[in-house]
């Protein structure tokens, strides 16, 4: 299983956001809705194999965290306002229940950040997504089951930074230049695709 969790240091963990103008008034929630995008969907299809996580640290309802299954999920379209309907229902439904809590077919919140992601991972090997960190094509990266952190635009900060290098993450990179994180988790996809056993 593939799994990638993405931090958003200000995207809203409310729903009282503006679908007209998703930028300015949702902490920058369109970062991770193109991450979304990115993990999820191919052509025609989505990646049963692949977890996405929306780490919602801005508002006063933070932390909160989407999590969307591939395995399971259903109608997940790839323009951005259909992908920011989808998480704003999600976040709109009564907050009930520890840990994940499903709301529709493959997608599930929690009331909890980075702490409550951890606590889901089940088996996995960490690697936290950086520029300037050793290249990914030149460590041997675990296929089977991986889970990626990045950051949204404003990268990192440095206390998630120690919890994840507590957590064993190793630092990994796409690549020497800095590029979106959509685009950074695209390249890690074709990656794992290319070493995938056909
Ligand atoms: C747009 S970048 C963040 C830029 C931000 N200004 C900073 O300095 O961290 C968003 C995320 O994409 C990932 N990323 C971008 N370029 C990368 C690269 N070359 N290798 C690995 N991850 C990368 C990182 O996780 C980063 O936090």
């Amino acid at each position: 299983m593939r799994r990638f969790v993405v931090l958003g240091q200000r995207a809203t963990a409310s729903p009282g956001f503006s679908l007209d103008n998703l930028p300015a008034s949702s902490g920058r929630l369109d970062v991770l809705l193109r991450c979304l995008r990115a993990a999820l969907l191919v052509s025609h299809g989505l990646r049963r194999d692949t977890v996405v996580y929306l780490v919602l640290l801005g508002g006063p309802e933070a932390p909160r965290t989407v999590r969307v299954e591939g395995a399971t999920a259903q109608f997940v379209r790839p323009d951005e306002r259909s992908l920011a309907v989808m998480v704003q229902k999600a976040l709109a439904a009564p907050r009930e229940g520890q840990g994940f809590v499903a709301r529709r077919h493959g997608i599930a919140i929690a009331d909890g950040g980075l702490d409550a992601v951890i606590a889901d991972l089940g088996p996995s090997v960490p690697y936290l997504l950086e520029e300037g960190a050793p290249d990914l094509r030149e460590v041997a990266l675990d296929t089977a089951d991986p889970v990626f952190f990045l950051g949204d635009h404003l990268g990192v900060d440095e206390v998630t930074r120690a919890r994840l290098a507590a957590l064993g993450a190793a630092p990994v990179s796409v690549g020497p230049v800095s590029v979106h994180a959509d685009d950074a988790i695209v390249l890690v996809s074709n990656e794992l695709d290319r070493r995938a056993p056909r």
